[in-house]
């Protein structure tokens, strides 16, 4: 049926039928919250590249769980900046590490607050690599694969619901799965961040989580932003090694992958929206450049119409609480 028999504008006339053909819905429910834990007491310190975002210390993290459930959002994604840092990244898989008190301090307020923990060896290791570094600072893949295997025990021992492996090593999700399986925590799923891309847009969250690299990049194991084929190799491999959910990352310049991976696997796909599109959009609206709230929800509901089931954000609680009007 073409014009004029047929006019999409019909469907568009008032705000009654345009609620009653709306395709995509945004709930608070949708959100995974990032939180950044760090020692100390009394801290609460904002992110200076992120407005909004704050590394608090354990005896803060009843008040943010707190908000957190009043607004409807269900779940963090926890990232920890250690005491110490080494060559091994040991307090990645020290079971009084800070991630792993985070997680007993949350569950100690509320045993209900669904806690995933991302599991990487950047935020722990002097150079600040993803995994072993060799005397020529090459990233070894499959020594680094055992530690990380420690450390996703060592969150799920601390009572982690589910944990998410961001390193980008070949082999990471099997060698999880095992040595979860091995330990009794066979029901405990792995969200992969499966199409992890080699990402100018992480940049603010190196300032948050100190994780840039000594030397060196992180393009000999995240991926590279030309290529949309590897990235459904990427989440083939995944979920042939056992993983429950999948991830892309970044978020906007990657809406083809989400569509691709959710059509190709109809698996549950996570946009993660990093830290380098939540500032630039705080930028902009601090200049007043952009309505904030308008802008934003429009890139959430893209994430949902491209296939995301649910999306890690820096902005999942100013959602919450537009949502809630
Ligand atoms: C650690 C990790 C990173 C992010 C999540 N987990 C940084 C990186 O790979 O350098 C980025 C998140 C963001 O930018 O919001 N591997
Ligand atoms: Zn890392």
């Amino acid at each position: 049926m073409n014009y004029p028999e047929y006019r999409p504008r019909r469907l568009r006339a008032n705000a009654s039928i345009r609620a009653m053909m709306c395709e995509t819905r945004l709930s608070a429910s949708d959100f995974i919250y990032p939180l950044f834990v760090k020692p100390g007491k009394g801290l609460r310190d904002e992110v200076s590249s992120m407005p909004g975002v704050y590394q608090v210390s354990l005896d803060k993290l009843e008040a943010e769980i707190t908000e957190l459930v009043e607004l409807g959002i269900l779940a963090v994604i926890l990232f920890g900046l250690p005491e110490n840092k080494d060559a091994l990244g040991s307090e990645a898989y020290d079971d009084h590490g800070i991630v792993q008190e985070a997680i007993r301090t949350i569950k100690a307020s509320h045993p209900d607050f669904y806690v995933i923990t991302d599991v990487c060896l950047c935020e722990y290791t002097d150079h600040g690599h993803c995994g072993i570094v060799d005397e020529n600072g090459a990233v070894l893949n499959d020594q680094t694969l055992e530690l990380l295997a420690k450390e996703a025990v060592s969150h799920a021992r601390a009572g982690a619901d589910m944990v998410a492996p961001s390193d980008m090593m070949d082999g990471r999700v099997a060698a999880l799965r095992t040595a979860l399986d091995d330990t009794g925590f066979e029901s405990v799923p792995i969200m992969a961040y499966s199409a992890k891309y080699a990402s100018g847009y992480y940049g603010p969250f190196r300032e948050a989580a100190d994780s840039t690299p000594a030397f060196g990049d992180r393009r000999a194991y995240q991926m590279d932003p030309a290529n949309g084929d590897e990235a459904l190799r990427e989440v083939a491999l995944d979920i042939g090694e056992g993983c429950d959910v999948v991830i892309v990352k970044p978020a906007l310049a990657y809406m083809d992958i989400i569509r691709r991976v959710k059509d190709e696997f109809g698996y549950p796909v996570v946009a993660y929206n990093v830290s380098g599109e939540y500032a630039m959009v705080k930028a902009a609206a601090a200049q007043g450049w952009i309505d904030e709230q308008r802008v934003v929800m429009e890139t959430m509901t893209g994430f949902k119409r491209a296939g995301a089931q649910l999306i890690i954000s820096y902005h999942a609680k100013d959602v919450a609480r537009w949502l809630r009007g």
